[in-house]
């Protein structure tokens, strides 16, 4: 069963549409990539299901529910149920790793502050930073302030994990590494993932599903695993886009 699902999605800003009618499911428990070049839409399309961006038309379901058509209340307990990773992966600077996974816990449960101590710590130790609890972003680097910051979407368990360019400004190493704690987080947490990226370093090896973004049709240029695009796909744009990261 897919958990999210765009009909007939037209995306744009100032009734001026960007992407057309998109439709394609992202099934429960996949790793599912979106994908094409900068400035096509990726962005605006993870904003879409998370309620930032209102489609031009076309509606977004979670399971059942039409997200798009739904109050303003039962967007809030869908999303709920969804973690982000955005592009600038902003930690809080003023708090501490630990504090900064703790926020979401504090503000949308009602446990006790050593309940949430210790489920934050918990985050942090899945994502490889225990003992960093202590520490402020300021005093890691780049590779473990986006693991801090997937530590800190996973606060409130998501059923989705929505991340926006989670490799940008990483060396080729900490990318590896960060494609690696995703697939774990996948197997072992069984949550979906959606994963915006122009770049793809070893995405080809975690991804079982994709879209491929066109600007200049502003629609899905092509659809699959990406493996099966790279080996199968006639056309010259995708092979180059997926060649660059093997
Ligand atoms: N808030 C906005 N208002 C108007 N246009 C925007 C806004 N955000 C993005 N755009 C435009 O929409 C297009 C897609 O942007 P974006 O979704 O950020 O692309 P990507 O993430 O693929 O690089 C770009 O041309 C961008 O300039
Ligand atoms: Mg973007």
């Amino acid at each position: 069963m897919p958990i999210l699902q765009a009909k007939n999605l037209t995306l744009g800003y100032n009734e001026q549409p960007i992407l057309r009618n998109l439709s394609f499911e992202v099934r429960s428990g996949s790793v599912f990539i979106i994908m094409g070049g900068s400035g096509c839409g990726k962005s605006t399309l993870l904003k879409a299901f998370l309620g930032l961006v209102k489609p031009l038309s076309g509606d977004v379901f979670f399971k059942n529910t039409n997200f798009t058509q739904a109050s303003a209340l039962q967007q809030q307990a869908i999303l709920r149920r969804c973690g982000v990773l955005y592009q600038s992966g902003a930690l809080w600077s003023t708090m501490t790793l630990l504090e900064n996974v703790a926020l979401p816990l504090q503000l949308h449960t009602r446990l006790k502050a050593p309940v949430i101590r210790d489920l934050a710590a918990f985050k942090l130790s899945l994502v490889g930073l225990a003992g960093f609890e202590d520490y402020y972003p300021a005093s890691i680097s780049g590779g473990m302030r986006k693991r801090a910051g997937i530590a800190r979407a996973m606060a409130l368990d998501p059923e989705i994990l929505f991340l926006d360019e989670p490799s940008a400004g990483l060396d080729p190493m900490s990318s590896r590494r960060l494609d690696d704690l995703l697939m774990e987080l996948q197997k072992h947490l069984g949550t979906t993932l959606v994963i915006v990226t122009h770049d793809l370093h070893s995405l080809l090896d975690i991804g079982q599903d994709s879209i491929f973004l066109d600007p200049l049709t502003q629609s899905i240029l092509a659809q699959g695993a990406p493996r099966d695009l790279l080996a199968h796909s006639q056309d010259a744009r995708i092979r180059k886009f997926l060649s660059r990261s093997v």
